[in-house]
Parts: structure tokens; sequence; C-alpha cells
């Protein structure tokens, strides 16, 4: 138990800010590892229903010591908003920390995203607009700004001035006059380090000892496993590792140290942006699904694309990842359909296939194999314990932990906590 990963399952939006917030009681640590302000988890709990965009889902629990690792690009203007809701509404974020050697997202990127997104025209990726392809291109470049870098004033106006210079001369090159004037964003930065310096330190040494020590640590994912740079469908992918590998690269932990991997899925799919989604339904049940399952954008408000289960692009993850337990979340939303549908295989050229293509435009060819299975009446959402559930709710599940390979440990019906049926102890190694 000590070291467990909790990721998105599939494209994002699975429910994992619930499953973090109910599993979070029993850590010492609750880390971010990836993405930035373009993830919105959503918590229902005693305080109230928050969306977390930056901050760790398990800040709610008393002791609990939340971190954003190295691998995410911290929005440190909306950042300072969060933390000031979250405390506004009471929640104790004394013990809340951001990695020195996080990258910033400055507001040229957030601009940035939003032109390169027009320029792309027919092919755009249908991004968030939080800036956060641009950011991680500069940090990959080299070029990227640090929140280490805003604890030393004369290196935080100068690397803060270069950037913001650099990205005012690309935005003009992109025809944008909307950017903020680099003297501007200096001043901007020396307010943001003025209140989140007590929170900047070395978050990836500290989080080594506390594992050294035998700490409970969960790692928390954003986006889904689906929307990895390497192992999601390029280039329909956000820009960070989203999988098990970005967290102990994040977090500087070695992978060894991971004792269990939790993949929270969907009990259908959606996907927000554009992309291959061979499972999308665009008739009806599909628009029963969306409504019923209130599939809205977090951060965004868009409409989610709804689909079918998709057994084949679940297993790839569970198999990418190491997965040690999945968690289906609103199972209730497929109460009262006559049948229900699972992608077994995709069928490519009229020939089978039992793997995830590389290439989106060949994912974008493949036609969904399905097994089709009689649905169940109303009454998932009042389900407490296994038993309650409808035998052919059951069956429905049964049939996709054996597609996956891997026990279902917890099933939610609804946002509320006690809306869980529990199977087997989430965080329990195979
Ligand atoms: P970006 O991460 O904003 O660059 O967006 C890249 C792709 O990832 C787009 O298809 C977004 O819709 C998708 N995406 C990013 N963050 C999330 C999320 O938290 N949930 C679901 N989709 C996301």
């Amino acid at each position: 138990m000590p070291v467990a990963v909790i990721l998105g399952g599939h494209w994002g939006d699975e429910g994992k800010g619930k499953v973090i917030d109910l599993l979070a009681g029993r850590f010492e640590y609750n880390v971010r590892y990836s993405g930035g302000a373009n993830a919105g988890h959503t918590v229902v709990n005693e305080y109230g229903s928050f969306a977390l965009h930056q901050v760790p889902s398990g800040v709610f629990h008393n002791g609990m010591t939340a971190m954003l690792a190295a691998g995410v690009v911290v929005d440190p203007e909306a950042l300072l908003a969060e933390i000031e809701e979250l405390e506004g509404r009471g929640v104790d974020l004394t013990r809340f920390y951001i990695s020195e050697r996080a990258h910033i997202v400055l507001p040229h990127h957030k601009l940035l995203d939003k032109a390169e997104e027009e320029r792309r025209g027919d092919a755009r990726l249908g991004t968030t607009g939080k800036g956060i392809g641009p950011a991680y291109s500069d940090k990959a470049a080299r070029d990227g700004v640090r929140m280490g870098d805003l604890l030393e004033p004369s290196e935080r106006d100068r690397s803060i001035l270069r950037a913001a210079r650099a990205g005012a001369a690309r935005l003009a090159d992109l025809h944008c006059s909307d950017a903020v004037a680099p003297e501007e964003v200096v001043a901007r930065a020396a307010r943001w380090a003025d209140v989140l310096r007590p929170r900047i330190c070395d978050v990836e040494r500290h989080l080594r000892s506390a594992v050294a020590r035998g700490a409970s640590v969960l790692l928390e994912g954003a986006q889904g496993a689906l929307l990895d740079i390497d192992a999601g469908s390029y280039p329909f992918v956000t820009s960070s590792s989203t999988g098990v590998a970005g967290a102990c690269a994040s977090a500087g932990i070695p992978p060894r140290a991971v004792d269990s991997v939790v993949a929270v899925l969907h009990s259908y799919m959606t996907r927000v942006g554009a992309g291959p989604f061979p499972t999308e339904l665009h008739d009806e049940v599909g628009r029963i699904i969306q409504d019923r399952g209130a599939e809205f954008g977090t951060t965004t408000g868009r409409r989610r694309r709804c689909g079918w289960f998709d057994a084949l692009a679940s297993r790839y993850v569970m198999e990418v990842n190491g997965v040690t337990s999945a968690v289906l979340t609103k199972l209730d939303v497929l109460d009262g359909l006559e049948t229900v549908k699972v992608c077994v295989a995709y069928e490519l050229d009229g020939k089978r296939i039992e793997h995830m293509p590389a290439s989106a435009t060949v994912i974008a060819k493949v036609s969904p194999v399905y097994e089709e299975m009689p649905g169940w009446p109303e009454g998932s959402m009042q389900a407490r314990r296994w038993e309650d559930l409808h035998p052919r709710a059951q069956e429905y599940v049964r049939r996709i932990e054996e597609l996956l390979g891997v026990p279902v440990s917890l099933l939610s019906v609804g946002p509320a906590r006690d809306q869980t049926i529990q199977l087997r102890d989430p965080l329990a190694a195979n």
C-alpha cells in the first residue's frame, strides 16, 4: 500500500476525483504528477461540491500533505484563485507544496494554445486552451521557467522577461495582438513569488525520504492514460505522460517503489476534444448516456462525446500501466437501457485485430466488434453492496473484469462518497 498510483483509464473525466477523495484518508501524501489547469477533478464531500483543477483531490483530509510534483505545469494565477476559494470554504491548505522543478504556464502559453488551435483549422486537437502544449513545448525545448526560478528575484525577472518576450514574438507571428506586456508579466510573477514562496520546495527529495521511511503516498494522475503523449493516439493527446511511468518520473521516485496501480474507468467511454473514438455513439443511446451522465467538461463545459465500453482500449491501458485494480464509475448511468454493448475487438480492412494501433489515422478507420448483453432496470444508484445490484448489471461488470484481465475493486453508482460498492480492497497488491 505505501505507494499507489491512481490514474484515469480512458480519455479523462472517469471520476478520479471521487476515488482519490475516497481513498486519500489512508495516505499521508497526495501528489499530483501530470498536466496542469486542464484537469477538472470533481469531489463531493462534507465541505460541498468542488471542481479541482490543480490542487490534489485528497486535500480535504486532515493531516494530508498535498503536493504538485515536477511533471506538473503550474498556472500560478489560476492556482492562487483556487487556493483562495478552497481556504474561503474552510479547507486547510497549510500543508500544500509545489515542486521547484515544476514548470510555469505563463500568460502567453494560454494565448498561444488558442492561436495554434486556430492555425490548425479543421485539424484542431480540441485542447482545453489552458496553455498546456506550449508550456510543455518550452520545457522540452529548455526555454521554460520553473517554480524554483520565482524564488530568486534577479533570476526570476530575467527568465520571465526573456520568456514573455519570446512568447510575444511568437504570438505576433500568429497575428495575435493580445500578448500581456512582458514588464506586466514580470510584475505578476513578483506577486506569485510573494504568495507562493512558502509552498515552493524540493518536493521530489522530500518524497524519496518519505518513501524510504515507509510513508504512504498517493500519486494522482490527471487526464487519462489514452491521452498519454506516447501511448495515446498522437497527435490527439495531451502533452504529458499521464500513465504510471509519468508518475514516477514526475515524483522523482523509483518505479520499484510503486505497490499498486488503480485505474479509474467509466462504465462506458467518453472523450472531449478531437481524435478517434471507435465506439462513439451518434444515436439516441449516446444522447441518453450524455444526459444521464451529465457528461460536460468540468474545465471547459464542452459536451463530452459518449460511447460503449471499449474493452480493447481499456485492456491496452491495463497492460501499459501494470494496473492492479480497476474502478468502474457511473454504472447507474446505463440503468434502463434495453441492451448494452461492449467492444471486444476491432475490425480493420475486414480482419479482426485485438491490439491498439499506433496511428490515429488507422484507429479512425477501425470498426468495433461488439458483444451485446441484455440491459437491467433502474436502481443501481441505491445499491450499496454487490448483492443489491441487478444480476444483469453484475454480469456486465464481471464480463468487463474478464476482458480487462484485472479485478474490479470498486463500483461507483453516484457522486457521493457512500454511493460506492466495494468488491475488494482497491489498494491490495495482486
Ligand atoms: P490539452 O491537454 O488542453 O492540450 O488538450 C489536449 C487533449 O486532451 C484535448 O482533446 C482535450 O480535450 C483533452 N483533455 C485535456 N485535459 C483533459 C481532461 O482533464 N479531461 C478530458 N480531456 C482532457
